[in-house]
């Protein structure tokens, strides 16, 4: 055993991170999680996953136990043993650690909430804080975003501040690899519209692969990078109503795709269509900027500016919330928050 596996008995880390809700998609991937097309997302301020991992100097790695939301889940702990494992060369720093992880998210997991993104961004900070503390370093973001990337493709992005990007592109330290931060000034609010909690029948990584076969695939990757730039011109240029017309197409486009993949599924809700209307319909009569944005599930985010929000939240409270199970009330936030750390 080298000198360093005594430095740490034992250990707490505590860190809360925030899901991420993509403007641009990311959608098909090639080996070793490398996306097909750059994509740009929003980091969320409610949405988000909290978690402690408790280390404990052992004989090998091992993971004793993992609780979400206070119980015991065999299936997430092997998902986080298997994301360990494949990447160990990585996470070497565990090899005389034992490890008890408690997780929970503020939202619904496995809803099109991206659980995935918090999740793994959460636990690998919690693993780089450890690490650096071993190291008697600093966490490296790039580093903490690569695995986080490894974990869940779009959990890259959830790292950074307001807005971040993922993917090559001519954006400013685009990679294939990480996220970065990148800086837009709009204040933008995201009511997200729950209309099922059931878990989907279509995981994320099924649909990635169904991206492979899908007639359309090479137009979506095209239509991906002009969205990008379109996107990131409207974001800088504060212009709102250019950005949520991308937006709304990004969404979907990404749903037209599932729809025309083979097999083919469908992941919206009578509900949630009934949704998308009504945000056009009242985007029409008020001429306010509201747009609404969907991932891999059914529940609508309906997006808006902080300026208009009274009048937008009246209209939710009197036309959306009836077709919903619940609301969250969201908006433009922070990346990862370190909430308690402990050495012995
Ligand atoms: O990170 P994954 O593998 O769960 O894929 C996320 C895919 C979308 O949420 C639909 C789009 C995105 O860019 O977040």
């Amino acid at each position: 055993m080298s000198q360093q596996d005594f430095l740490i008995k034992k250990a707490s880390v505590e860190y809360k991170s925030p899901s991420n809700i993509a403007f641009v998609k990311y959608w098909g991937k090639k080996e070793d999680q490398i996306p097909q097309n750059a994509s740009l997302s929003m980091t969320l301020s409610n949405c988000f996953t909290q978690t402690k991992v408790n280390f404990e100097h052992s004989d090998c790695f091992i993971i004793k136990s993992l609780l979400l939301d206070g119980k015991s889940n065999e299936l997430f702990l092997k998902k986080i043993r298997k994301f360990i494992d494949k990447n160990f060369e990585s996470f070497k720093f565990l090899n005389n650690y034992s490890l008890s992880i408690e997780t929970h998210n503020s939202f619904p997991h496995s809803s099109g909430i991206a659980s995935s993104a918090s999740g793994f961004s959460a636990l690998v900070m919690c693993l780089m804080e450890f690490e650096a503390k071993l190291n008697g370093s600093q966490i490296d973001l790039k580093k903490a975003s690569n695995l986080s990337r490894l974990g869940s493709g779009s959990a890259s992005r959830s790292l950074f501040n307001g807005f971040a990007h993922w993917g090559e592109s001519p954006l400013l330290d685009s990679s294939n690899l990480y996220a970065s931060e990148i800086d837009y000034k709009l204040n933008i609010k995201d009511c997200i519209a729950i209309v099922s909690r059931a878990q989907k029948k279509t995981s994320s990584s099924a649909g990635h692969g169904l991206m492979e076969s899908n007639p359309f695939a090479e137009v979506r990757y095209k239509n991906a990078a002009r969205n990008l730039k379109l996107m990131d011109k409207a974001l800088q240029n504060l212009d709102f109503f250019s950005a949520g017309e991308v937006i709304e197409a990004e969404a979907m486009e990404l749903h037209a795709l599932m729809m025309m993949s083979t097999p083919s599924f469908i992941l919206l809700e009578e509900e949630s269509i009934g949704i998308i209307k009504l945000i056009k319909e009242f985007r029409e009569e008020s001429g306010l900027p509201i747009f609404f944005t969907i991932d891999a599930g059914p529940n609508i985010h309906i997006l808006y500016l902080d300026e208009n929000k009274t009048q937008v939240e009246k209209f939710i409270e009197d036309k959306i919330k009836a077709k919903t199970i619940d609301l969250i009330f969201d908006e433009k936030g922070s990346g990862p928050e370190l909430l308690e750390s402990f050495y012995e």
